[in-house]
């Protein structure tokens, strides 16, 4: 259609993880564990829930950009409100990114199958997109700065990654950064912050600062409000300020703006959802390399499986889905022969360690 770009054109919409009753009625079943979008299984942070019922009555009210979050951001981190923006979710901030400093003839550069949503986003902005190959299922981060040319506007890190779960350290990041220039914005996409933060070698980018890096946090994992949409980030005031002009007026919405303050402080949930998926994530690992399946070591609140073959990755997916259990296959990410299974309940992970068992004979 003459109307639509060709770089929108050729784009593929996101495909969302499929839904439990749409699987429930197509396989006739009554259990359905939802593995597919690294959800917490736990449901949403209780307090959220409370603070959402306590601010329906001002629901004709504009709410005010997402202030109160940001103040309470502001004074948990020990920032200025400056320095930082709250919005639809991580990806309605990168969005804004996207629109805030790309010009037609800029490039960005990350790796290969990155996280899909930041791919659609800034395949949809027409600008090129360049990719490095992953190091052992790691981020490239020599690689991606040697690829860094003059035309290089934004380079995107997930810490943890998103297929693959993995981190890098803070040495591997200062290592790179001493590449970077400062005209290079750099996206550190840390959506899965709070299940790596334990472990000594992740980074926690608030300990250090850098003028030309925006730290990307959620609330839609975790916490579980990923159905409100609400999300996070820290950087420099001249980057808060100019993403602040390009922002809807009036996100985040009344309701998610409660609720993630109100998820900030359930301590108690947090605790809860990071040792689930602790347990969760050490059943998977273990189980599935039993079966000869390779299976990378993740600091997230998924696994990653790499199976020899598409074929054998395509009906893996297919399998599980008739036993009630959906995942995530990686074709779209640009990787077709792995899927991903995000933790669920320990019923969930069992359930889906025993299906797994049975098609055994399917990825030997
Ligand atoms: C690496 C990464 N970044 C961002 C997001 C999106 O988060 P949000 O729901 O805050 O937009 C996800 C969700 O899957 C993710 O995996």
């Amino acid at each position: 259609m003459a109307l639509v770009p060709p770089y929108i054109e050729s784009l593929r919409p996101y495909e969302a993880g499929r839904g439990i009753e749409e699987v429930q009625r197509e396989f006739h079943l009554t259990r359905v564990s939802k593995l597919a979008s690294n959800e917490n299984p736990l449901g949403p942070s209780p307090l959220a829930l409370e603070a959402i019922s306590k601010s329906l009555p001002a629901l004709h009210l504009y709410p005010n950009g997402g202030l109160d979050l940001r103040r309470v951001l502001a004074e948990q981190f020990d920032l200025k409100i400056e320095n930082v923006i709250a919005g639809s979710g991580s990806e309605g901030i990168m969005s804004n990114i996207i629109r805030t400093f790309l010009c037609d003839e800029d490039e960005v550069l990350t790796t290969e199958a990155a996280f899909i949503g930041f791919q659609v986003l800034a395949k949809s902005r027409g600008v090129k997109y360049r990719t490095v190959p992953y190091r052992d299922w790691h981020y490239d981060l020599p690689a991606l700065a040697s690829h860094i040319n003059d035309r290089t506007k934004i380079i995107y890190l997930a810490n943890p990654n998103n297929p693959t779960g993995t981190i890098f350290s803070k040495h591997e990041f200062d290592e790179f950064y001493k590449d970077v220039p400062e005209r290079v914005l750099i996206i550190l996409d840390e959506a899965y912050f709070e299940y790596a933060k334990d472990n000594p070698r992740y980074p926690d980018s608030m300990h250090y600062r850098y003028d030309n890096v925006i730290t990307l946090r959620t609330f839609s994992k975790i916490y579980g409000l990923a159905g409100v949409r609400i999300g996070y980030g820290f950087a420099h005031e001249d980057l808060i300020k100019n993403l602040l002009k390009v922002k809807l007026p009036f996100e985040p919405s009344t309701l998610a703006q409660a609720a993630g303050i109100a998820a900030l402080a359930d301590k108690e949930f947090l605790h809860r959802s990071l040792e689930l998926n602790a347990r969760g994530l050490q059943l998977f690992t273990r189980s599935f390399r039993e079966l000869g399946i390779t299976v990378i070591p993740s600091d997230a609140n998924f696994v990653m499986l790499v199976l020899a073959r598409a074929e054998q990755a395509a009906q893996l997916t297919r399998e599980l889905l008739v036993q009630g259990i959906i995942v995530r296959p990686l074709g779209s990410f640009g990787l077709p022969n792995c899927i991903r299974v995000s933790t669920g309940t320990d019923e969930d992970n069992q359930r889906s360690v025993e299906a797994m068992s049975k098609l055994a004979a399917l990825v030997s």
